[in-house]
């Protein structure tokens, strides 16, 4: 069967913990070579990824382009302005031509059901590079990040201050499969859809929503957020007041554990979400998290394409 990654729980925890493992190993063995060698394996040799953005990337168009490559394979984009998607070509049949012609598709969209729909008449696997709803690669880079960093996830404490966004929403479904627990700060009228955190209370995860910032980091291993606004969304005064009690500054990092990390998935809007002091100081993961992203990308291909886990 064809192995999609539209969330993270297409793969389940015993993959994601392979991913992590896997891309540890990885980044060790090939450490000192040229960024686009080849592992010595390459086992992707010989294969294409097609990218398709539909809105904009840095980090996610060049780490899959450097993961497929340092996994020996090759990778090609395509644009939403200038592929037939563009021109009301359907996803379904750009789907099904695309599995004829690649053996793996990732793609970066606005509405979720658009990656469901192309996963759905796709008979390569379907890789989700970021919708509206979730953002699940980054996390597996934000998961690797923090292990790489001597954490522990299991009943490790995460924080997570801001909106209630696509990041947000794979932070709690990895929470319910990894087993930590989240304390989300978000002022009223931004709140996450409540279905990641059922599902990640129902496997015995602790999730809980405040709108006091100082409880949701009280005591956390781990800060993390996000812009307050993202791709797609107007930029709204409302919305920026709304935020800025919960902006991370030095003084919220010092109710959090001593040692806490803080993690970014960038880009980053200094003075907004986070303050310079934090996102540049020593308790940022974000540089790490950033590479992260071309080991964490590595993994996912290797499941998907059915070499790992
Ligand atoms: N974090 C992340 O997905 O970055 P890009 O938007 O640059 O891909
Ligand atoms: N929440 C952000 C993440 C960017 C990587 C957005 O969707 O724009």
């Amino acid at each position: 069967m064809t192995k999609h990654f539209l969330n993270l729980s297409d793969a389940g925890g015993d993959a994601i913990a392979a991913m992590i493992a896997d891309a540890i190993d990885r980044k060790a063995a090939r450490a000192g070579k040229p960024k686009g060698q080849a592992d010595a394996d390459a086992p992707l040799a010989g294969h294409t990824l097609a990218m398709i953005f539909e809105k904009n990337s840095t980090r996610t168009r060049v780490s899959f382009d450097m993961a497929i490559r340092q996994l020996g394979g090759t990778s090609l984009i395509l644009d939403g302005a200038t592929s037939q998607l563009g021109r009301g070509e359907s996803i379904a049949d750009t789907a099904r031509v695309l599995s004829r012609m690649v053996d793996a598709i990732m793609i970066r969209t606005d509405d979720h059901a658009k990656i469901e729909e192309m996963a759905h008449y796709a008979t390569v696997p379907v890789i989700n590079g970021l919708t509206d709803l979730s953002h699940p690669c980054q996390i597996v880079a934000d998961l690797l990040t923090v292990v790489e960093h001597g954490l522990a996830l299991p009943g490790s404490q995460w924080a997570w201050l801001g909106d209630g966004n696509n990041v947000l929403h794979s932070i709690v479904e990895a929470a319910g499969l990894m087993r930590f627990d989240v304390r989300m700060g978000i002022p009223h009228g931004y709140d996450p859809d409540p279905r990641f955190a059922e599902a990640a209370q129902a496997a015995g995860s602790t999730i809980t929503l405040t709108r006091d910032a100082r409880e949701a980091v009280a005591g956390a291993d781990v800060v993390v957020t996000d812009t307050w606004i993202s791709m797609g969304q107007a930029h709204a005064d409302e919305k920026l007041a709304a935020m800025m009690p919960f902006q991370v500054t030095p003084a919220l990092m010092e109710g959090a554990r001593p040692g806490a990390k803080f993690l970014h998935c960038l880009p980053a809007h200094r003075g907004e979400e986070v303050v310079p002091e934090v996102i540049d100081g020593p308790r940022s993961l974000i540089w790490d998290e950033a590479e992260n992203r071309i080991h964490a990308q590595k993994s996912v291909l290797l499941w998907a394409l059915g070499r790992l886990g």
